[in-house]
């Protein structure tokens, strides 16, 4: 990520800076910092107020022009009559950040009146959401044209401990979150298994975590028939990812994260319509979001022991892919049906599931774009959230929740496993259309053990495929947040 985030204990009118975000709530008041600044600004703060230009309701912007030096120019931004969390400030500074990087400001400052904890952690990690980008692709404008990138982001907070440590916990949010967007939005000409090797080593190496990679040949040796049924479809190797954060005592059960990392899914033999293909590059969300989350573990260092599992390979339509049909045996013995090739992310993930055990964990979650269906039931603005075991549930939805990336509860019942018995083998890969997400749900707890699990759809939710105004058309960061809250939870 190219922007440097720093904190600062100044008065907002002091500042000198090419633009200062204030975020203000419904219907703003002047306190006495506002009324400092609207000094160095000639008024023109009091005046915009007082004629209700700005009312601050959520998302709402207004610039005012400043003087040529000390504040060079106001952003407001409305945060609207909510209240002051994480998410609705994370919201605020993003829409900030994102007309500075309009503007071509370079620099920002940012300033939340009373601002909690709380809240100057949301800033900045809504700073790097809003300023982030990925432009290796583009051919830059001819320098004359050029708009200079937003480098640099200053949270004005007060001065105390807790400040600092929710200013730093910020930083170590967006940075995840930009190493999971920049894994969704690199085409799958970019992103291949191998990506995930390369950016879990340098994970590994900045944060001392132990890293482990496999190829075909491990998968073989492992037994791991459903992962390398997908991956029998293309030449490409496919890759197994672990990355082992010790933070706790040796004897501590860790809590691990597995990640669907498709870098692309055609659908295989039972190949997807071409409308619209384009966005399964996205497919790969689910690792993307386990190595974020890794990222911003080891950068908060926190004292708990976690394993970050992610499977990569490309879903492909060959002479060598796998078929309808096709009777598979994974790694726990069990034989699967093949039905449609194109819900191949249960594949890898049945294998991923089995040897999350190795591991004796504490709990495991699970992160995939798994299903279509999960879009039509929940939509965009909700992940769907699968677990037996309640208590877990509720400690997963709580986490997304703190984390502005909410869930909701799915069921489970027996009563849907009607829908995935096989005649010829021991589970049927797919229960057909009623109720597909959780039949998904169903297949992957096949190959779940004895251990606490909860499994995240998260292909509603990984990525948008419209401006949400905070953040861009394109990938949105999910799950990072809720992984890494689910585990600075457990280690509280
Ligand atoms: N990656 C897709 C699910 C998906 C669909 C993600 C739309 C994001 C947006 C997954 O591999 C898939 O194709 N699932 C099938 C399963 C079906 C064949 C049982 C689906 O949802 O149609
Ligand atoms: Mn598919
Ligand atoms: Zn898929």
């Amino acid at each position: 990520m190219s922007l440097t985030l720093h904190l600062a204990h100044i008065a907002p009118s002091t500042a000198d800076t090419p633009l200062l975000v204030v975020v203000l709530p419904s219907a703003p008041v002047m306190d006495d910092a506002l009324a400092a600044l609207d000094i160095s600004l000639g008024g023109a703060l009091a005046r915009t107020l007082t004629r209700r230009d700005f009312r601050g309701g959520r998302d709402e912007t207004l610039l005012l022009v400043g003087a040529e030096q000390g504040v060079q120019r106001a952003l407001l931004v409305g945060r609207g009559s909510a209240p002051l969390t994480r998410t609705t400030a994370r919201r605020a500074a993003a829409i900030g950040a994102r007309q500075a990087m309009k503007l071509g400001t370079g620099a920002m400052h940012l300033y939340l009146p009373d601002a909690t904890d709380d809240a100057i952690e949301g800033l900045a990690i809504g700073a790097a959401a809003g300023s982030w980008e990925y432009s290796d692709l583009r051919t830059p404008p001819a320098e004359a044209d050029r708009r200079l990138p937003l480098t640099t982001a200053t949270v004005l907070a007060p001065d105390t401990d807790t400040a600092r440590a929710a200013f730093l916990a910020g930083v170590a949010l967006g940075e995840g979150q930009a190493i999971a967007k920049r894994l969704g939005q690199m085409p799958a000409n970019y992103c291949v298994p191998e990506t995930f090797v390369e950016v879990g080593s340098e994970i590994a190496a900045r944060h001392g975590m132990r890293l482990t990679v496999w190829g075909r040949d491990d998968l073989a040796r492992e037994k791991m028939g459903a992962f390398l049924a997908v991956a029998q479809g293309t030449p490409e190797e496919p890759r197994l990812v672990i990355l082992e954060h010790h933070g706790g005592p040796a004897d501590q059960q860790p809590v691990v994260l597995v990640g669907k990392g498709l870098c692309f899914d055609t659908g295989g033999i039972s190949i997807k319509p071409a409308a619209e293909m384009e966005w399964m590059k996205f497919d790969m969300s689910g690792a993307g979001g386990v190595m974020g989350a890794m990222e911003t573990i080891g950068r908060m260092k926190l004292p708990i022991n976690v394993v970050g599992i992610i499977g990569s390979t490309t879903n492909m339509p060959s002479g060598t892919a796998f078929k309808p049909g096709d009777v598979i045996r994974a790694s726990n013995g069990k034989t699967i049906e093949v039905v449609n090739t194109d819900a191949e992310g249960r594949m890898v993930l049945a294998d991923l599931l089995v040897l999350a055990k190795r591991y004796n964990p504490a709990v495991v979650i699970d992160a995939a774009t798994l299903t279509g269906a999960i879009v039509i039931g929940l939509g965009h603005s909700a992940v769907g959230v699968f677990g037996a075991d309640r208590s877990v549930v509720d400690e997963v939805l709580a986490a997304g929740e703190c984390a502005g990336e909410p869930g909701w509860p799915m069921p489970m019942w027996d009563d849907y496993k009607e829908l995935i018995k096989s005649d010829v083998a021991d589970v049927r890969q797919t229960g057909g259309r009623a109720g597909g997400s959780i039949t998904a749900a169903l297949f992957l707890k096949e190959f779940v053990d004895d251990y606490p699990w909860v499994h995240l759809d998260v292909a509603g939710t990984a990525y948008s495929q419209s401006d949400l105004g905070w953040i861009p058309k394109g990938p949105t960061g999910t799950p990072v947040g809720t992984f890494v809250e689910f585990v600075r939870a457990r280690a509280r």
